[in-house]
């Protein structure tokens, strides 16, 4: 039996185009782009959750001349929030990024190990993380949840 998975997104040009709050929200995301330490990639990368206190955690990727102890700022902002504000739910989550080398057009789409866990602080929660993705200065893509990115994922159900 086939099926069909749905890709539905909400593209907006620009950030005065958002809600007030996801704006705000997106700037956040836009000003780590200033602290990410990408001496190897070049490619920085700001991230911001919005949590339901109305709390904004931020964080940016952090490389290692050992590249595989790279990390991603989704993931940076993310941790953190596990670590330090577990009571709050996040709201929303907007990822922006910066190649000082080439103009990036397209959204900075979370690779796939954040996709995995984004799914698994979704289920934490149990409850959706819309995501706002962008550029610098580019066109906005808002997702409904990372679920749209990453249908039928693994998770801890089988494990427990
Ligand atoms: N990067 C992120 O921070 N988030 C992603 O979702 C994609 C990749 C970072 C990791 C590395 O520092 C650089 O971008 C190039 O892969």
């Amino acid at each position: 039996m086939n099926q069909k998975l749905p890709f539905e997104y909400k593209l907006y040009k620009e950030i005065s185009e958002l809600p007030s709050d996801i704006s705000k929200l997106l700037q956040k995301a836009e000003e780590q782009l200033a602290y990410s330490y990408a001496p190897y990639s070049q490619f920085h990368v700001g991230a911001a959750a919005l949590l339901d206190n109305g709390d904004i955690i931020a964080g940016c990727n952090q490389e290692n001349a050992s590249y595989p102890l790279c990390m991603c700022a989704e993931r940076v902002a993310l941790y953190n929030i596990g670590a330090q504000y577990q009571e709050f739910k996040i709201v929303a989550l907007a990822i922006t990024a910066h190649n000082p080398n080439k103009k990036l057009v397209d959204p900075c789409m979370p690779c796939g190990a954040c996709r995995q866990v984004i799914s698994e602080f979704e289920q934490r929660q149990s409850c959706d993380i819309p995501l706002y993705l962008s550029s610098k200065d580019q066109y906005i893509i808002g997702l409904t949840s990372n679920k749209v990115l990453l249908p039928a994922g693994f998770s801890g159900n089988n494990l427990l």
